[in-house]
């Protein structure tokens, strides 16, 4: 691993601000190897050395990557002045820097993955890419019998923006009936508005893939936890692969 300076190492895993690391530097707090360090601006290696402040060691993490099962009533940001968050959720995280990759509603619940690898967000939210998005939903009001072919060939929204193809699977009908929709976009309220234009409405929504990554099954709204290397991988890839298609 490349040297890094001390007070980057500890502001990227959130230990405090540059000037605050340096203030605690200077008070003895921080050590490296187990000798107090006053100069928050050296050099460490930090697969090499051993970061502490006040006694407890710091170890360190370029990227990480969760996989969050959104709880209802949270939002998709990395601070806010009235809600929990989805980043105070991931309580074992290391770095201060993590963001989620696009947006739920506070009201939807599901799938959201939280990184810091601005690269890999950018891969999965870029319109380009085509990420299929699949929701489960509960919907109420009469589903039109003509609705699998008008998601097809994508609907209307109540702004005149007509959407991208999505694909409609009808799993019940009852009031509520319910249903599996995949889309490709992220637009603002999408499924939401999307059967708002088929005069119906969505009362629960959860996300269940994106992309390669599905929901583990295991995890309840409000658990989350790190992808596997494998998850990470087949994320990178088919970035990569999308990438090779625009160029073609
Ligand atoms: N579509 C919506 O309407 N809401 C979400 O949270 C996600 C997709």
């Amino acid at each position: 691993m490349k040297e890094i300076r001390l007070d980057k190492y500890l502001t990227e895993m959130g230990e405090g601000t540059r000037s605050q690391i340096k203030e605690m530097a200077r008070k003895g707090r921080i050590t490296v190897d187990g000798i107090p360090e006053k100069k928050s601006e050296r050099k460490i290696i930090p697969d090499q050395n051993t970061i502490a402040v006040d006694g407890r060691n710091i170890s360190y993490a370029e990227f990480e990557y969760y996989m969050l099962c959104k709880p209802q009533g949270v939002v998709s940001a990395t601070e806010d002045n009235r809600y929990q968050t989805v980043i105070d959720l991931i309580a074992d995280r290391k770095r201060g820097d993590l963001f989620p990759v696009g947006r739920l509603d506070i009201d939807t619940e599901g799938l959201l993955l939280i990184t810091n690898d601005g690269d890999l967000a950018h891969q999965l939210l870029s319109p380009k890419k085509h990420v299929d998005k699949v929701y489960y939903a509960k919907i109420e009001g009469e589903i039109p019998a003509d609705a699998k072919k008008r998601m097809e060939e994508g609907v209307v929204l109540e702004n005149g923006i007509l959407t991208m193809p999505a694909c409609l699977e009808i799993l019940e009908y009852g009031n509520p009936s319910s249903i599996l929709l995949t889309i490709r976009e992220g637009k603002f309220h999408q499924v939401k508005r999307m059967f708002e234009a088929l005069g119906c409405s969505v009362v629960y929504l959860k996300r269940l893939s994106m992309g390669s990554l599905k929901l583990d099954e295991n995890l309840q709204p409000g658990d989350y936890r790190p992808l596997t290397a494998e998850e990470v991988d087949l994320l990178k890839r088919h970035g990569k692969e999308e990438k090779t298609k625009d160029a073609q």
